[in-house]
């Protein structure tokens, strides 16, 4: 008797949380899908919409392309030079500190296999109650160091789209001449030799060239409580195309104008390296797995061995003091 009341118990309260469970996840759902939302999010695969109907910035997507215009842009890269390669950094507007240990490691790297190499920062509007200050600081930075662009959307983690796309905006206006340029988050470690002998290698396509850790099938995450959420109504498909993950992605100079030329017709997600390869599927152009796995590594095991460290290109670090340790065993040379 006992027990089955105790279970009968039991079965109410399952049900009742299953319920209320339930009821909060439909609710959150709709709120963040649906606030003033335009129809169109609803029906997101209208295929006769030629016209890029997508101005509202909903939160999982961004305003873009928009008249977004750079502010601070007197670097001497890509215009009274021509690197063959170009390391862009994105990074946030307060984070100088960061921005001085690149420039003291692997920004530091001009010459290499007798290539020119070339590092500049990529910003947007700086936020918060002491905007004003962080931009009269950054352009103290810029007259030191010229080597920051600065676009005038705000910054912001959301906004990281917009930030990959007017960093294509600005290499396909000033550095077509350019061979590769390579997209660089400010926590990763370049092993700049590797990634410069890669490109110049006579396999590695000199166009059309699109390469990184590679995700080949990323599932779109339906999950409202997590990070990289994407409501069905924004995108439909289960699995993101193919793309190389945003830590550090190199391609070659042809591409941000194929890019930008079909951007506007590909909704603009706020997951930058997603939404590239929504652009790569759309050009017919499939990014390339770089020849070694191990030379792009996003959770390693630190710290890493000498023999993986010579061959990597590209490594995620979780400090700036690990970047500067980790620069100074490269800088040594270490072997297999
Ligand atoms: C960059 O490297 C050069 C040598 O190539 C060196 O003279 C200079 O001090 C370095 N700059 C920084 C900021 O470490
Ligand atoms: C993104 O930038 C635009 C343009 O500056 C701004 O209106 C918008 O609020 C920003 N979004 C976020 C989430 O910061």
């Amino acid at each position: 008797m006992d027990n089955r009341k105790r279970h009968l118990k039991h079965t109410v309260i399952c049900a009742l949380v299953a319920v209320v469970v339930l009821f909060l996840y439909l609710n959150t759902e709709r709120q963040l899908g649906s606030p003033g939302a335009p129809a169109y999010r609803k029906h997101s695969a209208l295929p006769s919409a030629a016209e890029p109907q997508w101005e509202d910035p909903g939160p999982y997507h961004v305003a873009y392309p928009r008249n977004y215009k750079f502010i601070m842009d007197d670097t001497p890269t890509c215009k009274t030079t021509t690197p063959y390669l170009i390391l862009m950094v994105p990074i946030a507007p307060h984070d100088v500190a960061t921005r001085d240990i690149i420039r003291k490691t692997w920004g530091n790297e001009t010459l290499v296999q007798g290539e020119l190499v070339e590092t500049v920062f990529i910003v947007g509007l700086p936020g918060g109650s002491d905007a004003e200050q962080q931009q009269e600081k950054l352009k103290q930075e810029n007259q030191l160091h010229h080597d920051l662009i600065q676009s005038n959307f705000q910054d912001s983690y959301h906004n990281l789209t917009i930030k990959t796309m007017v960093m294509l905006e600005w290499l396909a206006e000033h550095c077509a001449s350019s061979a590769f340029v390579m997209k660089i988050d400010s926590d990763i470690v370049l092993h700049v030799e590797n990634l410069v002998k890669l490109l110049l290698d006579l396999s590695t396509p000199k166009q059309n060239y699109m390469t990184g850790l590679v995700w080949w099938h990323s599932p779109v995450l339906r999950n409202p409580f997590i990070k990289f959420y994407m409501p069905r109504s924004v995108i439909e498909e289960s699995e993101y195309p193919p793309y190389p993950l945003g830590m550090a992605y190199v391609m070659s100079l042809d591409l941000p104008a194929k890019i930008l030329g079909v951007s506007h017709q590909i909704k603009p997600i706020y997951i930058e390296d997603a939404y590239l390869g929504m652009c790569l599927k759309r050009l017919g152009i499939p990014p390339t797995d770089p020849p070694d796995k191990a030379m792009f590594l996003v959770t390693p095991e630190h710290p890493l061995s000498d023999c993986s460290l010579s061959k990597v290109i590209a490594l995620m670090t979780t400090s700036t003091l690990q970047m500067t340790s980790y620069w100074e065993r490269i800088r040594q040379k270490v072997r297999c």
